[in-house]
């Protein structure tokens, strides 16, 4: 197992960073994080409240594509890791704006990898114990029919600007390993759930909007499918593939659960109704099926057997059990839930649904 002393995480004020954070400030007593993040609409110090009078932890706001900043950081620690996962990251926003995201994705994974470069290689530097681990996303490998699921081999075929952007840092990233010889690792993960996620994204948008008893937007049909994983499971893979996998390599991580959107709107019907003491079925009638999303991918699953048999790692949690808990989060963190909403998220929201 390697061992990192100094790492700094990208993106650790949203969603699966803060998660990630606190698994690694947790699991190993020597690190030192530092999180760097630019606090957009989707990062929220709230995310990692607990930590801040932690030693081991410190917090910049900056941006990724920022090269003076990356250089300034690279020259003040001697980072062996970084964990990458500064992005623009929901679908529907990269259809409104690509160039957010090509911006921050693309140039800003570029910028991180030409500090690394710079800071890590030359000079008769052995950088074998340092490790640039890019979090990326099952889709890039494109959308499945009914049947297969992606592995590590599939080819790619991206088909949104979120997932182009994201498949072009992924080529970015390989092709810093072989050009110039930086110890890389890549993650391609299936959709995430759990606390802290942002309501743009399915679950905890509908958790909202039950609780609320606003119109659930159902995309189309309601027949897309997506593989569902618990937030905590993939900062476990996460801190698994960062300390034992191979450099050079890659490693999707799944959890073998996937639901057609509409059966999981019923779900989260089912489960907030009840932990709101209404009756079963009250919020079936808010279901509103709307203009579908413009280039949908169909279905996506994920072979997540390499890292099983490679590295060991499975998944922690059934989906009921998952799905249970991250409704009472929200529930129980009405405050978070209003406070992340409470900038230009209506603007947002009307802008997205309003027209359907
Ligand atoms: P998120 O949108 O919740 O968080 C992204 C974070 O990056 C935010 O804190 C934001 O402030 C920060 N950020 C954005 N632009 C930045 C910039 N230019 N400089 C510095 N920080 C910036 O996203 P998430 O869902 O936590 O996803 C994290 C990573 O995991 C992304 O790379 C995403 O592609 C990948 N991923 C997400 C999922 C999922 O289901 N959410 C699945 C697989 C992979
Ligand atoms: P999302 O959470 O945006 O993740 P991704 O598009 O990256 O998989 O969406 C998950 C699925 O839910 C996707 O098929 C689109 C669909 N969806 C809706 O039907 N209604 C909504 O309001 C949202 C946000 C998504």
């Amino acid at each position: 197992m390697k061992q990192f002393k100094t790492v700094l995480v990208t993106g650790g004020a949203g969603f699966i960073g803060s998660h990630v954070i606190r698994r690694l400030l947790k699991e190993h007593a020597d690190m030192h994080v530092v999180n760097l993040d630019l606090l957009t609409y989707a990062g929220n110090l709230e995310n990692l409240r607990d930590l801040e009078s932690n030693e081991r932890y410190a917090f910049i706001k900056g941006d990724i594509g920022d090269t003076a900043l990356i250089q300034q950081l690279f020259d003040q620690h001697d980072f062996d890791a970084v964990v990458h996962l500064a992005a623009e990251s929901h679908v529907d926003r990269s259809i409104e704006n690509p160039m957010a995201f090509l911006e921050t994705n693309i140039i800003g994974t570029a910028t991180l990898l030409h500090a690394a470069k710079n800071a890590w290689l030359g000079d008769g530097k052995d950088a074998s114990n340092r490790c640039f681990y890019h979090v990326s996303t099952d889709e890039v490998y494109g959308s499945l029919g009914a049947e297969g699921v992606f592995s590590e081999e599939t080819p790619y075929d991206p088909r949104s600007p979120y997932s182009s952007s994201k498949a072009s840092s992924d080529h970015l990233v390989r092709a810093w390993h072989h050009t110039y010889g930086l110890p890389i690792v890549i993650s391609n993960c299936s959709n995430n759930y759990g606390a802290h996620q942002f309501p743009e994204k399915l679950i905890p948008l509908m958790i909202r909007n039950v609780r609320d008893q606003r119109p659930l937007p159902v995309y189309g049909e309601g027949l897309n499918i997506r593989d569902w994983l618990w937030v905590e499971d993939h900062a476990s893979a996460i801190d698994t593939i960062l300390h034992n996998g191979t450099s050079g390599r890659t490693y999707n991580i799944g959890g073998l659960n996937e639901w057609r959107n509409i059966d999981l709107v019923h779900a989260l019907i089912r489960e907030v109704d009840a932990a709101m003491g209404r009756p079963e079925g009250t919020s079936l009638a808010l279901i509103t099926f709307v203009t579908d999303r413009a280039g949908h991918d169909m279905r996506y699953a994920i072979d997540a057997s390499r890292i099983e048999s490679e590295l060991g790692w499975q998944p922690s949690i059934q989906f009921e059990d998952g799905l249970k808990e991250t409704v009472r989060w929200y529930l129980d963190n009405a405050e978070w839930m209003d406070s992340v909403t409470s900038g230009n998220y209506q603007q947002y929201y009307e802008t997205m649904y309003g027209n359907r």
